[in-house]
């Protein structure tokens, strides 16, 4: 199959969490499979790598507000895997993915329209006419759209879209004047079949609306967004489209996230020998100010400090938690609130506390392998790639029974990880006390790391499935 995939984000060139993981592993698997595979991004400023040669073709996209051009560059990672991305000084020479110090972007809609749109004609550009257009996100809703409206008749046209939703709350919601903006048919501004919300144009529900299939990225999340409680206010829709929608769980890169060759790491450890991991706890303790001669149990955090991951709840139970010989070490980046949450818990435990706020690849890896529990109190959790790189380090997780959480680890007595309820600050602190519990059983504890360890989160099952689903789509 020829499959086009467009996302706004796109590990190790750009990432602010687990889309750019996603995305920079699910396309070479897919291409590993056999299939023709291109990737469509925005080349951002912070994107300086010699290796992209120009393709010599260009964009030229006319929107009402004006003409926008730009080059696209290309690079091949395998005979039949290209990364192409496209640049637009004006819209992506500037520091910042979605965002600056100051908050959104306030040109987004004319941003994501450009490689929404741009995908489209970057395909015709290069002759090259998908099977399947892979769509995430609301960064490219607008993708699903323009094909059924301003691609009909064209080479493109038979071309079947699936949307993956990697995260419904963000939506990309904009006022109306986006319409004329954006030169998007006023037809198209209607509840029931088009992209409007509640008198606002939603890029994802034009998404949602248009694509032939959608995908999110776990089954339990797939059920949950259906109903009004994880819904976001598109349960309605979500439920009126089931029949398309598939909850299909990520897997991980293995060879970006494997502890017997992490080069982030002071010492590489495998399940036989985690000889290694006590070094990398060292490591990881010496680096958060903290000493490192200690045997008080350690738990990690690395996230973005977003409403979504709980971080609220986790400032809430810490002072109490750390009335024991505990130690926390937090990494991570987002609402100042939790910035400033979390720096007060260190200034207030400065000998149990070490926080780093920032993003930080080599030291995100660092707090997984050096940790002994890893926490995710999320509110929900579409499907959360943490919990699996703490499994794959002998890093038991401690987790919330929310979406992909449920699906990944095995909270049973024989299990892998630690499982909790409520989102009620009395229940993570039960699953704080059953970790230090287990701690303190050093051969229990073991079994635990070994059987995370041993777990296969590879991307071949997933990719598989994704296959399936393309594949069903074409014979439709
Ligand atoms: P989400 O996509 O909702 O943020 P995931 O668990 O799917 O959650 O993926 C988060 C990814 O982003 C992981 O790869 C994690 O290591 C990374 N990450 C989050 N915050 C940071 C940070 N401050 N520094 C480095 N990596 C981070
Ligand atoms: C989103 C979700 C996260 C998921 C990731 C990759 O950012 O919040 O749970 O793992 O996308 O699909």
């Amino acid at each position: 199959m020829k499959i086009l995939y467009v996302a706004s984000e796109v590990t190790p060139f750009s990432k602010t969490g687990g889309l750019g993981d996603v995305a920079g592993a699910l396309p070479a698997e897919l291409a590993a499979l056999g299939h023709e595979v291109k990737v469509v991004t925005p080349r951002y400023a912070s994107i300086q790598d010699s290796r992209l040669t120009p393709t010599g073709h260009h964009l030229e996209l006319r929107f009402p507000f004006g003409l926008e051009r730009g080059p696209i560059l290309s690079l091949r990672q395998a005979p039949n895997l290209e990364i192409l991305f496209l640049e637009n000084e004006h819209f992506y020479g500037r520091s910042g993915i979605y965002g600056d110090t100051w908050g959104e972007f306030g040109d987004n809609h004319r941003r994501f329209a450009y490689l929404s749109i741009g995908a489209l004609q970057l395909a015709q550009r290069l002759r090259f006419f998908p099977d399947i257009i892979h769509l995430n996100d609301w960064q490219t809703g607008l993708t699903a759209v323009a094909l059924q409206r301003g691609f009909q008749g064209t080479a493109l046209a038979r071309s079947k879209t699936v949307l993956t939703i990697h995260n419904l709350a963000y939506q990309g919601q904009f006022g109306k004047h986006v319409m004329d903006e954006l030169g998007l048919p006023w037809d198209l501004f209607n509840a029931e079949h088009g992209l409007e919300f509640w008198d606002a144009v939603n890029f994802l529900k034009g998404g949602i609306q248009f694509s032939d299939a959608l995908t999110t990225v776990s089954p339990t999340y797939a059920k949950e967004i259906q109903e009004p409680e994880g819904g976001a206010s598109l349960d309605g829709l979500l439920r009126r489209r089931r029949g398309v929608l598939t909850g299909i769980i990520n897997g991980i890169d293995v060879h970006e996230w494997n502890p017997e060759a992490d080069t982030y790491l002071p010492a590489r450890y495998g399940a036989n020998d985690l000889s290694g991991k006590a070094v990398c706890r060292r490591a990881l303790l010496r680096q958060a100010g903290l000493r490192e001669d200690t045997d008080a149990p350690v738990f990690g955090i690395v996230s973005r400090l977003a409403w979504q991951k709980g971080v609220d709840l986790l400032l809430e139970v810490m002072p109490q938690a750390l009335q024991s010989d505990i130690r926390f070490v937090a990494v991570g980046s987002g609402e100042a609130r939790f910035e400033d949450g979390l720096r007060a818990l260190q200034h207030q435990f400065p000998e149990q506390v070490g926080t780093y706020i920032g993003f930080d690849q080599g030291l995100s890896h660092l707090v997984e392998a050096g940790s002994d529990f890893f926490i995710m109190p999320s509110r929900y959790e579409p499907c959360g790639l943490n919990q699996m790189y703490s499994l794959r380090y002998g890093t038991v997780p401690i987790v919330r029974a929310t979406g992909g959480l449920v699906d990944t680890v095995d909270g049973s007595m024989d299990g892998d990880g630690i499982l909790f309820e409520a989102f009620h600050p009395a229940a993570l602190l039960a699953a704080l006390r059953r970790a230090q519990a287990l701690y303190a059983e050093p051969e229990r504890l073991l079994s635990f790391r070994r059987r995370g360890m041993g777990r296969d989160f590879s991307w071949a099952a997933s990719a598989r499935k994704y296959e399936r689903l393309f594949a069903s789509l074409l014979t439709e």
